[in-house]
């Protein structure tokens, strides 16, 4: 009873920051982003909400699919920048798309949290639990990064993504992923009630990374759980259409392909008009590929997730 992605969706705000305008608030350039990020702009929300893009990305999945609300039975949000602690992002979806039938909950695993939505929802139609999926990636990244620190502010954005999965006769191909609590401090987030931080200017407050150990992290792990995964599914890479890797910098998607030996354009990429977006860059980037009519019938994609924890996982998926 393997799952297929049936329906597609995505929300990026309607303010688009160039990274011109990055050098308003710290000592930077665009030629500077563009050689060591690809990134030449993203998103930022204004008017917009973890909550409000999640619900219009996941509106625009069920049009695709041609299914009500409430035919869903399981509506996860992984995501680390809602509005609201509780109730979580979810059930507020729910509310305002109207899928009063769903189990609904949060999921927290950073940039890999829409790899580790998808196994959770794979896994409960698996084994028939669930007929019907709706998993959302959706961050306001905007809001937790530090405006003053050149070396994380630059790189992220903001957006949601959302894909639809149904019960189906597909083969099943089992995930990879993996986590190494040891290394949390290389990107960390205090919360606000974590009785460590004063006032909110603190900029422990804010996002905190060590940007060369996740890239190094990401350049030796990424390729090892994409091949680990093929492994345990009896493929090979010259099975795979597309290597979709959670958009973080374009600099690693190069890296992870030159580890693979694999052309560049197996691995499609939006990280320089939507910067990452954390666990909303990998549906985004399907949503975008979908509805240019980039994926077809049969095609076989290795979806890879990697952020803090550290945590790091892939998937095989037939389109
Ligand atoms: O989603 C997962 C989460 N995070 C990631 O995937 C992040 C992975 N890491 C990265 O993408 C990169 O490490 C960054 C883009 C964050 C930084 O690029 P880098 O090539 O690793 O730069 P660096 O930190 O080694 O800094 C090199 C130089 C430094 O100057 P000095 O010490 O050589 O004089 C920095 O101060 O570049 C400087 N620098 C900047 N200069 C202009 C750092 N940020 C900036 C900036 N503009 N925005």
């Amino acid at each position: 009873m393997a799952a297929f992605i049936c329906g597609t969706g995505s929300c990026l705000p309607a303010y688009r920051m160039t990274n011109e305008e990055w050098t308003q608030y710290v000592e930077t350039s665009d030629a500077w982003i563009r050689e060591r990020t690809g990134i030449e702009s993203r998103h930022i929300v204004r008017e917009e909400t973890c909550v409000s893009m999640a619900v219009q990305a996941a509106k625009s999945a069920l049009e695709q699919a041609d299914m009500e609300a409430g035919e869903i039975d399981l509506l996860v949000v992984s995501t680390i920048s809602a509005e609201h602690i509780l109730p979580c992002a979810a059930c507020e979806v729910q509310q305002q798309i109207g899928a009063a039938n769903a189990v609904c909950f949060d999921l927290n695993a950073a940039c890999s949290g829409f790899l580790m939505a998808y196994h959770t929802a794979l896994s409960g139609i698996e084994t028939g639990m669930y007929k019907t999926a709706l998993i959302i990636g959706s961050e306001c990244m905007s809001h937790l990064m530090n405006w003053k620190d050149r070396g994380t502010c630059i790189l992220f954005g903001d957006g949601a993504g959302a894909v639809i999965l149904k019960n189906s006769s597909r083969p099943f191909y089992l995930p990879a992923g993996h986590s190494d609590g040891s290394k949390k401090d290389a990107l960390l987030l205090r919360s606000r009630h974590s009785g460590e931080i004063d006032n909110f200017t603190d900029p422990q407050y804010y996002m905190q990374m060590d940007g060369q150990a996740v890239f190094k992290f990401a350049v030796r792990q990424v390729p090892e759980v994409i091949r680990e995964v093929l492994k345990k599914n009896g493929l090979k890479q010259e099975d795979i259409r597309f290597f979709i890797l959670h958009q973080a910098n374009r600099r690693i998607t190069e890296a992870v392909a030159r580890h693979l030996k694999e052309p560049l354009d197996k691995f499609p990429m939006n990280v320089d008009h939507c910067g990452n977006t954390s666990s909303a860059s990998i549906p985004i980037l399907l949503d975008e590929m979908n509805r240019k009519g980039e994926l077809h019938r049969g095609d076989k994609i290795v979806l890879a997730g990697f952020g803090a924890g550290l945590t790091w996982s892939a998937a095989v998926l037939e389109w």
